[in-house]
């Protein structure tokens, strides 16, 4: 089944038409990984599916609702959330504050869910051990962790990430894949576009790749990665 559907999105940004029909399935519990060259549109498919822009033509549909014309909050509602690219967090909030302003069902720390809570600690170790430091004195790659985690801090089911390994040490990026796979693990459906050909090989099951406002290719992760020469002719690179 798949949790989520585009079909034929056209998007408009201003007199700028972007989106020239996009065709996307992320298939329920799966990663699904989103690729393509700078500028194809893949941050513009997230902000279309989270509703920050609106088709104006096509449809976008959530486990079977169409959720075109539907307002972020109630996207987010319905169990999606969405870290974008260069997310920022509050510098000067402490990481357990910046949680709890994720966490909309709690008002203070001792309301969130504690298993929940254990869970994300041992997904992302930075995140406890920094719980009572302001979150700007975190590394660039704790920073990314602590967005994920607060997209994460309810439960959800499906994750949408812009470029989650962008600006990373390799030694982050494996801690990256290790969290993803484990919120699949438990259940969580993960879109991610990625730049990074080797972090999307290892963590996707499925890729679509977008050009020129289009999804271009869309199979197996497997079939794909293995097919350097195909990677070569939509990317410009190969592994
Ligand atoms: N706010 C905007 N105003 C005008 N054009 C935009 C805006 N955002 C994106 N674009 C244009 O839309 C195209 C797709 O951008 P984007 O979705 O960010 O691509 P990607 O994420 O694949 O790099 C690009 O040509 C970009 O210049
Ligand atoms: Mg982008």
């Amino acid at each position: 089944m798949n949790l989520l559907e585009l079909k034929g999105v056209h998007t408009h940004i201003g007199a700028y038409h972007i989106l020239h029909g996009v065709d996307l399935v992320v298939p329920q519990g799966q990663v699904t990984m989103l690729l393509g060259r700078n500028g194809a549109g893949k941050s513009t498919t997230l902000r279309t599916v989270m509703g920050l822009w609106h088709a104006s033509q096509g449809r976008v549909v959530l486990a079977g609702q169409d959720i075109t014309a539907a307002a972020t909050p109630h996207i987010a509602a319905l169990g999606v959330a969405y870290v974008p690219e260069n997310m920022g967090i509050f510098a000067d909030l402490t990481v357990r504050e910046n949680m709890l302003l994720a966490a909309r069902a709690a008002r203070r720390a001792e309301q969130m869910d504690a298993g929940r809570l254990q869970w994300i600690f041992k997904m992302f170790p930075a995140v406890e051990k920094f719980w009572n430091h302001p979150a700007g004195k975190l590394s660039g790659g704790q920073k990314q962790m602590l967005v994920v985690a607060r997209a994460i801090v309810e439960p959800r089911q499906l994750l949408i990430v812009d470029e989650p390994s962008k600006g990373l040490a390799p030694a982050i990026i494996d801690n990256m894949i290790d969290a993803f796979a484990e919120l699949k693990a438990q259940g969580v459906t993960i879109l991610l576009v990625e730049q990074n050909l080797n972090f999307a090989r290892r963590l996707g099951d499925s890729v679509a790749v977008m050009d020129n406002g289009r999804v271009v290719h869309a199979g197996a992760m497997e079939a794909f990665s293995a097919d350097a020469a195909l990677q070569q002719s939509l990317l410009g690179l190969a592994l």
